[in-house]
């Protein structure tokens, strides 16, 4: 079959390399892709949220099935165009249609959806400017430290994690008053969950799961969990906390009551949840959904993946996963996500990369790199995951951080202590 993956990322890049090794493609395209998906496929300049141009490159191109890298595209509904469309209706698409997507776009209705359903999660309260004054009660009558979320999609910034109740109060208003722009119109106020998280991934056709291997990604530019948000500057899988006993609770008490949630609410589902937990003394709570696949998780996680993923993806569209076989490799993986310098804040893009060729024992995807002449070049904030399989979890990252260190371009940075909360 053709296959088109939509997004330019690592994760996209994973994608396409797992899914070139299937037997059953023949025509593989990604949009936009990058320089690492132009390996395995065609790239396609199509920007994500271009829904009309996608739809015409699937009929051009007869492509048999879409997946969907990023939350972008599924929020904004382009699973909904596809069914809405009589010639393009019967092209499965890998990622929820827009009502399953709110999961990840809308942070209240995420909240609601697990209240309604038994989930454990923060304790919350979702204000806008009408019932502010209650939201502000809800919050003085919480400990500190304070959450708050933007309601809508603010490209992973729209959290706010705040020691003093006067500067909640404040951010409050800034949040609502516009600082998010439309995504902090409403803001949800949650009780602060103490403990460490973990990354859950299942895959679902709306009635069957199956629970791909779990990870931990670093979301701080700075060693020790310092320092700024990224998108993710590394991820390892497993977890060592998230053993069998510990994912047995998330089964019982998180994935289940999701799907049957899903089914209850009667919002068909096709694609993948991202559980993103905390683990509580042990016991595990939802800090947000995402309809999707985390990065750089993928890039460590597609690792171990055995089974041919666009076999799990037909038993998605065809609504028999229940039949499909997922077989996880028990070797471990690790991530390391090389960055420009100033990233998150303001970084340089052109910067030539050199050192790709001379990688050896671990597997390059590239997360923001373009062609550009007979160069490879940085086209984004993180550039390059350098992902490794070991026999524990030091040796993979061992490997990753060996190779990591033979590529280089201007102002490269990655944090070398990946795992240091994990491994004595
Ligand atoms: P989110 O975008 O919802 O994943 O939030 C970003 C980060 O904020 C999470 O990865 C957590 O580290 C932190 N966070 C979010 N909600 C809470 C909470 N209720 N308690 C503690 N930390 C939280
Ligand atoms: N690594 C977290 C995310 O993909 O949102």
């Amino acid at each position: 079959m053709n296959m088109l993956i939509i997004g330019s990322g690592g994760r996209e890049h994973a994608f396409a390399w797992k899914i070139r090794r299937s037997p059953k493609i023949n025509q593989l395209f990604i949009a936009p892709g990058n320089a690492g998906t132009a390996e395995f496929g065609t790239n396609v300049e199509i920007g994500v949220s271009d829904f009309a141009a996608i739809g015409n490159l699937v009929l051009e191109k007869q492509i048999d099935m879409v997946v969907v890298g990023p939350e972008v595209p599924l929020v904004e509904g382009i699973h909904d165009f596809f069914l809405a469309d009589e010639r393009l209706k019967s092209v499965p698409v890998i990622g929820p249609a827009s009502r399953g997507a709110r999961l990840e776009g809308s942070k209240d209705f995420a909240k609601q959806f697990m209240i309604r359903h038994g989930i454990p999660t923060a304790a919350y309260f979702s204000v806008t400017k009408d019932n502010l004054e209650e939201g502000i009660s809800f919050m003085r009558s919480l400990k500190g430290p304070y959450v708050l979320k933007a309601d809508g999609l603010a490209a992973g910034k729209g959290v706010l994690i705040l020691d003093d109740l006067t500067q909640a109060e404040q951010s409050i208003r800034e949040m609502l008053g516009g600082m998010f722009g439309q995504a902090s119109e409403t803001v949800v106020i949650e009780e602060f969950l103490s403990g460490i998280e973990c990354s859950v991934f299942a895959i679902t056709d709306g009635k069957d799961y199956k629970i791909l291997p779990v990870a931990k990604d670093y979301k701080r530019i700075g060693e020790g969990d310092s320092g700024l948000n990224t998108g993710g500057m590394g991820a390892i899988s497993p977890v060592p906390f998230a053993n069998a006993v510990f994912m047995k609770k998330v089964e019982q008490r998180i994935i289940v009551p999701t799907i049957s949630g899903l089914v209850k609410d009667n919002i068909p589902y096709k694609g993948f949840v991202f559980f993103g937990l905390i683990s509580v003394g042990s016991e595990p709570f939802v800090i947000e959904y995402n309809v999707r696949m985390g990065d750089p998780e993928t890039e460590a996680v597609i690792l171990r993946i055995k089974s041919d993923l666009v076999d799990l993806f037909e038993g998605v569209a065809q609504g028999d996963l229940a039949n499909r076989t997922l077989e996880i490799d028990s070797a471990c993986a690790a991530t390391v996500m090389i960055v420009a310098g100033g990233y998150p804040g303001a970084y340089e893009k052109g910067a030539v990369i050199s050192g790709l060729d001379e990688i050896e024992g671990s597997i390059l995807f590239h997360s923001g790199t373009k062609i550009s002449g007979n160069d490879v070049v940085t086209n984004g904030g993180r550039v390059i995951a350098v992902s490794s399989k070991g026999e524990d979890i030091a040796e993979a990252l061992r490997l990753s951080y060996l190779n990591a260190s033979k590529i280089q371009f201007k102002d490269k940075f990655f944090r070398k202590d990946l795992g240091f909360d994990l491994l004595s």
